[in-house]
């Protein structure tokens, strides 16, 4: 449990991974601002709410820049401890048959995201001079097959990640990515039996990831003891290389 009321924003967090961390980080005991472009956000926000934290959902398309700077424009950001950079998207088909659209939406949604939201609070953590970012990258980040739209906003992810590490620890901000591998969430509920059975057989662990399984290392990044952690990158995966 923390002392100080701490506040961490958690992205594309209606549901899924980023619905577990949030869940996780209230248990620990912050102050969670849950963003999702879904309007349920905001009753969601109500279910992780517990006796020592507060929880709120902002509804925000986090893909664009305007509509992040919108949401917070009146928005007291003085106590903001943590950013998890969560929200993605996936549009997968070979590069042959990738048409803009699904180029720009994940690129939009998955990396310019990750700009969009850090932007909008970096200040007030640097004048804290404290702060932690998460940035949710992929196994996918070193590339598959079927997306080169999300591998390279997932690559982009990390050198994001290894760039704010260097840029802002004098300022006592550490940045990190967490890699998961394959997750069970309403993301890849649509992958078919036979495809989850082939990533099964190549995670040494023979299992799939739960939500929880990421949630529980952001937890530990987002804790004071795991303060001299900067600028590396966190395999969730069982093991799973692509
Ligand atoms: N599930 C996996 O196996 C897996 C593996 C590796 C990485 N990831 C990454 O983990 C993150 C979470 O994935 P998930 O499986 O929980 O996905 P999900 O589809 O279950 O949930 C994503 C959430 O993000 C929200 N969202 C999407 N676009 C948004 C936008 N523009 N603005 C605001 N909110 C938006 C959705 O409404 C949803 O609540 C993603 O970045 C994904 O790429 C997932």
């Amino acid at each position: 449990m923390i002392s100080l009321s701490k506040k961490i924003v958690v992205t594309g967090s209606n549901r899924g991974i980023g619905y577990a961390i949030c869940k996780r980080l209230a248990e620990d005991g912050f102050d969670i601002v849950m963003i999702d472009y879904d309007s349920e956000v905001i009753n969601t926000a109500k279910t992780i709410k517990t006796e020592n934290n507060s929880a709120e959902g902002i509804v925000c398309d986090v893909s664009d820049y305007s509509s992040c700077q919108k949401a917070f424009e009146y928005y007291n950001k003085d106590d903001i401890y943590g950013v998890v950079n969560n929200a993605g998207i996936n549009r997968d088909t070979l590069f042959i048959n990738m048409n803009y659209d699904q180029w720009d939406k994940v690129i939009k949604t998955d990396l310019y995201s990750v700009f969009n939201i850090t932007k909008t609070f970096i200040d007030s953590m640097i004048k804290n001079n404290c702060g932690r970012i998460v940035n949710v990258s992929s196994a996918s980040w070193q590339g598959n097959i079927g997306q080169a739209n999300y591998a390279s906003a997932k690559a982009g992810i990390i050198g994001f990640t290894k760039t704010l590490a260097r840029e802002l620890g004098k300022y006592n901000i550490k940045t990190n990515a967490i890699v998961p591998g394959f997750i069970k969430t309403p993301m890849t509920d649509n992958v078919p039996d036979n495809i989850k059975d082939k990533f099964i057989e190549k995670i040494p662990l023979k299992k799939i990831g739960l939500p929880e399984d990421v949630a529980n290392t952001v937890s530990f990044l987002m804790n004071e003891k795991s303060g001299y952690i900067n600028g590396t990158l966190i395999e969730v995966g069982g093991g799973l290389v692509l």
